[in-house]
Order: structure tokens, then sequence, then C-alpha cells
């Protein structure tokens, strides 16, 4: 910068006042200057041809005697090169800049994660975990690969039971299967603590169905188990009523049948009104206005043998929900074989 004020100390004269105070504005402004716009506007002001302010002093000499006009001549002559010196070197020390700045501009909004979404069935089995929850139940689970004693044996199903079918059933040796129900985590809750137990326990359960839109060989259960002094069909009534209508809706209407499960005595089937009719009858529900969630009953004294405890003592329920089939119902699904395709444009609904 030197040269720039000793150029411009030597054009302050009376005459080139103007053309003063622009050299020393510009020689006062030129660090500070971040863009090249502003930098070439400087240029214009200061060596523009016709109406830069050194031109216009220059043209400004030739009223002026010779003496005068050689020593301001020099003097302008001399400013010239040190603004062309001074521009051009700001403006290679903005370019750097400008090349060397990081490509990323830490100001730019930032980049939306994007978030995934519960799959139905988990919202499904969430909901109703939080049902059972507001009624005291408590989240258990158990393994998916089981031996005989758990899937069959404690729950008063015989070896000559038709459930036990190899045929029927992934064994995985003599021993070991895929469960087929999550009715094991009964057995296995109380063989390992004493009543009372309050327990629900959701979880994926395996049989060999031939797929189609009403049935998947994995699909998910939700079981329910209630022991204690004094637990009756009134109180598993009262439970599965109230979860009805908190999960489908105030206005549906449940109603229980006589059914029959080795492990239950005396065992039901769970119904709520069709969803999708409200009662009427409809293709969905075979026309009969309503739909079958959930098995249920009273713990068979054998159950309850086969874990040690006392039947004279305790008395309990026992239910078992699928998620799918209410997860349907209630979000409108047609075809099981959706939740398990993991197509996104249909998870991506929910
Ligand atoms: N485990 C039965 C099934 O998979 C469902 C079931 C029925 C569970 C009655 C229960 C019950 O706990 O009491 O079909």
């Amino acid at each position: 910068m030197r040269p720039l004020s000793e150029a411009v100390s030597q054009v302050q004269m009376p005459d080139l006042e103007k053309v003063y105070n622009d050299l020393e504005n510009f020689a006062r402004a030129v660090q500070g200057v971040t863009g090249l716009e502003i930098l070439e506007e400087w240029r214009r002001k200061l060596l523009g041809r016709k109406s830069g302010s050194l031109a216009r002093a220059m043209r400004h000499l030739g009223d002026m005697d010779a003496e005068l006009r050689k020593t301001l001549g020099q003097a302008l002559n001399r400013a010239k090169p040190a603004v062309e010196e001074t521009i051009a070197l700001k403006k290679a020390q903005l370019e750097a800049y400008k090349a060397s700045r990081p490509a990323v501009d830490v100001t730019m909004p930032g980049r939306q994660p994007a978030l995934g979404r519960v799959h139905p069935i988990t919202r499904a089995a969430r909901e109703m975990i939080e049902i059972f929850g507001r009624l005291g139940f408590e989240v258990v689970e158990g393994p998916e690969v089981e031996d005989e004693w758990h899937n069959f044996v404690a729950l008063n199903i015989p070896p000559e039971h038709p459930a036990r079918d190899p045929l029927d059933n992934y064994y995985l040796d003599d021993r070991l299967l895929l469960r087929t129900q999550t009715s094991t985590v009964q057995i296995r809750v109380m063989e390992n603590r004493p009543p009372p137990v309050r327990i629900i326990a959701p979880g994926r359960v395996y049989r060999p169905e031939t797929v189609d839109a009403g049935h998947s060989n994995m699909f998910h259960q939700l079981e329910g188990l209630w022991v204690e002094q004094g637990v009756t069909f009134a109180d598993l009534k009262g439970v599965l009523s109230m979860f009805a209508r908190a999960f489908f809706g105030a206005d549906v209407r449940t109603r229980f049948l006589p059914s029959y499960f080795p492990f239950t005595e005396p065992s039901a089937e769970f119904y709520v009104s069709c969803l999708l009719c409200r009662g009427k009858g409809c293709p969905a529900c075979k026309g009969s206005g309503w739909m079958e969630v959930a098995g249920c009953g009273m713990v068979d004294p054998n159950v309850f043998e086969a874990v040690g405890y006392d039947a004279e003592e305790v008395t309990g329920f026992a239910f078992g929900f699928g998620i799918e089939r209410p997860a349907m119902l209630k979000y409108g699904i047609n075809d099981i074989r959706l939740l398990f395709e993991n197509d996104l444009r249909f998870l991506r609904q929910f």
C-alpha cells in the first residue's frame, strides 16, 4: 500500500481536491472490500476512461499553466499505476479466497432426515400393549424356538392331539420347534414366579400354512394371563370388553361363544361386531356381522398342576389375540401379505 499512499499525497493540491478525496477514500476503503463487484465500482470511479476521477483531473490540466501542469501531471501519472496495482492485488486476494472457501455453505438450511415409520403391526401391538398396560398387565417375552413341553405338554395338549402333527408344525429337530402360539409364555412365566401374575406376551408365531390374502405362515399374537385368588369369568369378560372398546371404538359390540381349547376350561371365542359393515353382514365377516379376534377361557387346572400352582388356591383366565386381524380391521388392510412384503409404497401410508 506504500506506493498508493505516496502517490496520493502527491496529488494533494488545491486544484485537484476532488481526485485527491477520491483517492484517499479508496486508500482507506480498499482493505475492507469483500466483493469483486465493489472493487470494480472503485476501478470505474477512479480509472474510468471518461468519467473516472483521474481522467477528469488530467483533462483539467489543460487549463493550467505549464509549470503546474507538469508537476500535477507527474503526480497523476504516478497515482494511476499505483491504483491499478492496488486493485489488481485486491482482486487476486478476493479470487484466491473465493477459490479456497469451503464448498459447504454452513448457512444453508439443513437436510431433512428421512424419518421412518412404525410398521402397522408394531403400531397395533403397541396400542394393544398400552391398553392392557392401563389394566395392569405387564409385558413379558418368550423364545420363538420352543420345546414341546412349553408349546404342548404343559398346555395340556396330549401327544395324540392333531395340533402336534409334524405336518402342522415347523419342527427343528425331534424336541424343538418354532412356537405355534404365544401361550408358551404363560407356562414360562408361571414356572418362574409365584402368583399373582398379570401379564401379556406379544410375539411372532409360526405355522405351515398356505399363504393367501388371509393367511401367513408367520404371524403375531398377543397372549394374556391373569392368575390370582378369586379371578372369575366375569373378570375375563370385563377385561376383554373394555379392551375392545378402547381399541376398536366405543360403539363396538362384543360377544363370547363357547369353544374348546386344551388349556382353558371353560373356553370361549371372543368376537367384535364387524368393523366394516358395523354388524349388518358383509363379505369380510361372511355375512355374520361378527369377527373373531381372540380365544380365551379360565386356566385349566391341569395347566396349574404342570407349573406347580395350587388350583385350589388361585384361579385365572387367559386369552390370545391375533395382531394381524385387528390391525387389518382397524387400518382397512385387505391382504395380510401386504404386511410382510415391505413395499414402501404400502408402508409409507401409516
Ligand atoms: N393359543 C390359541 C391359538 O393360538 C389362542 C388362545 C386361546 C390363547 C385360548 C389363550 C386361550 O390364552 O386361553 O389359537
